[in-house]
């Protein structure tokens, strides 16, 4: 067992966080006050590589592993959750999945401008009414021979409406259950396609979430992924994926509210000492940092498992489970660290509090990772 990081591995990890802090953070806390997607910021992500890290170079992507995935994705999102989001949507459950089980045309099409970050993919699975119960969809795919007729609506899109392609998740025959669903490449532009409102939230409040809605939209059969009845596998598969980039963004808002706990605990003085003096301040440093290296850990195994082309669900799920539970934790004990100044807009660590909730609800709430995990167990 190898514990070092490659030369090529420590570089990815020095390049994103030189972006971060760098391209990143000016304005984070603007486009957090003004719901302002990153877009700017995004499009230079893209030139640098990190939006189809892991896809093939004859793709337009990075050709790089897991691994050097999770170490951008931590770095990103230490200081930007809302770009991080983005970039993990795009690389793990756009791109993934497309480069896997897409044809060759699809990839020539759609894979090489989504890799190469000259546009941005969203995937539209959750609905109104099917959300950790991804099986009962409502939107419909009704087949018409060289078409598929679709209708619906998605909610809680990421990329809502900065995206150009869409991964859409929908019923086309009820009767076969799971089956029965298909993931179809959806273009913005298409004719009966809107992007819906925009949700007002708590965190990752730069990322752009979206409602969706499709009314009769003309979809060509060409743009299905895979057989038809292979959309809910397609979906599973490349969640198993998006877990490690949403547990490497859990570490990395775990880790940037860290790192910014311990710098601030070196500075702030009371009772006549740092209170990195203080055993009270000690004991929390001492929690945060052993949690966020499990996490770590787990993140780094995940991705191991996957780039050995290995099962990994099982451990992207407890990845997943684990880095957003000590995201939550770490950040409440850093804002506490803070004290006060924990508690306004200029300490950052605030928004990396209400950006950490998140990671405990999307691509499968902790509850869901604990039915995958458990599943695997009594397999
Ligand atoms: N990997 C691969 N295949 C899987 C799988 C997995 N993790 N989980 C299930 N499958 C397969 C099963 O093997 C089964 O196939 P067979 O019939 O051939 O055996 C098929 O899928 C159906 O499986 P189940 O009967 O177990 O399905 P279920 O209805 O009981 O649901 C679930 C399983 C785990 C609860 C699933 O519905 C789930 O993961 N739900 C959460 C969905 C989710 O993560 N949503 C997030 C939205 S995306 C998002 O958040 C993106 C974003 O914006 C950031």
């Amino acid at each position: 067992m190898n514990f070092e990081l490659t030369e090529e591995h420590l570089a990815v990890r020095d390049a994103a966080r030189e972006f971060a802090q760098n391209e990143l953070l000016p304005g984070v806390i603007e486009r957090d006050e003004k719901q302002q997607f990153p877009a700017e910021q995004v499009k230079k992500m893209g030139e640098l590589g990190f939006m189809g890290m892991m896809v093939d170079p004859k793709y337009g992507g990075g050709g790089m592993d897991t691994i050097s995935y999770v170490l951008a994705m931590e770095e990103i999102s230490k200081i930007d959750a809302s770009a991080s989001v983005c970039m993990s949507v795009n690389n793990s459950l756009v791109c993934w999945g497309l480069e896997k089980f897409g044809t060759e045309e699809q990839k020539q099409k759609y894979l090489k401008p989504l890799a190469s970050g000259e546009k941005i993919g969203a995937f539209c699975l959750s609905e109104p009414e099917a959300g950790s119960d991804a099986t009962s969809q409502r939107t419909t795919a009704e087949d018409k021979g060289d078409y598929y007729l679709l209708n619906g609506t998605k909610n809680w899109i990421t990329n809502g409406n900065s995206a150009s392609i869409y991964l859409v998740i929908a019923q086309t025959d009820r009767e076969k259950g799971h089956k029965g669903i298909n993931c179809l490449i959806v273009e913005k532009g298409m004719e009966g396609f809107v992007v819906g409102k925009k949700e007002d939230k708590l965190g990752i409040r730069g990322s752009d979430t979206h409602s969706l809605m499709f009314t009769d939209v003309k979809v060509p059969k060409e743009n299905r992924i895979g057989e038809d009845g292979f959309g809910f596998k397609f979906a599973m598969s490349t969640l198993n994926g998006g877990r490690i980039g949403i547990a490497s963004q859990a570490l990395g808002i775990a880790s940037g509210a860290y790192e910014l706990a311990l710098a601030y605990s070196k500075e702030r003085k009371a009772f006549g000492k740092p209170i990195s003096q203080h055993q009270a301040i000690q004991f929390k440093l001492a929690d945060m940092a052993t949690e966020i290296e499990a996490a770590r850990l787990l993140c780094l195994k995940a991705a191991h498992l996957k780039d050995q082309k290995k099962d990994f669900a099982k451990a992207s799920a407890m990845a997943k489970l684990y880095a957003s539970k000590v995201a939550m934790d770490v950040t409440v004990e850093a804002v506490q660290v803070h004290g006060g100044y924990g508690y306004v807009k200029e300490y950052h660590v605030e928004r990396l509090m209400r950006d950490a909730k998140i990671t405990q609800i999307y691509e499968g709430t902790s509850e869901i990772q604990k039915i995958v995990i458990s599943r695997e167990l009594l397999k």
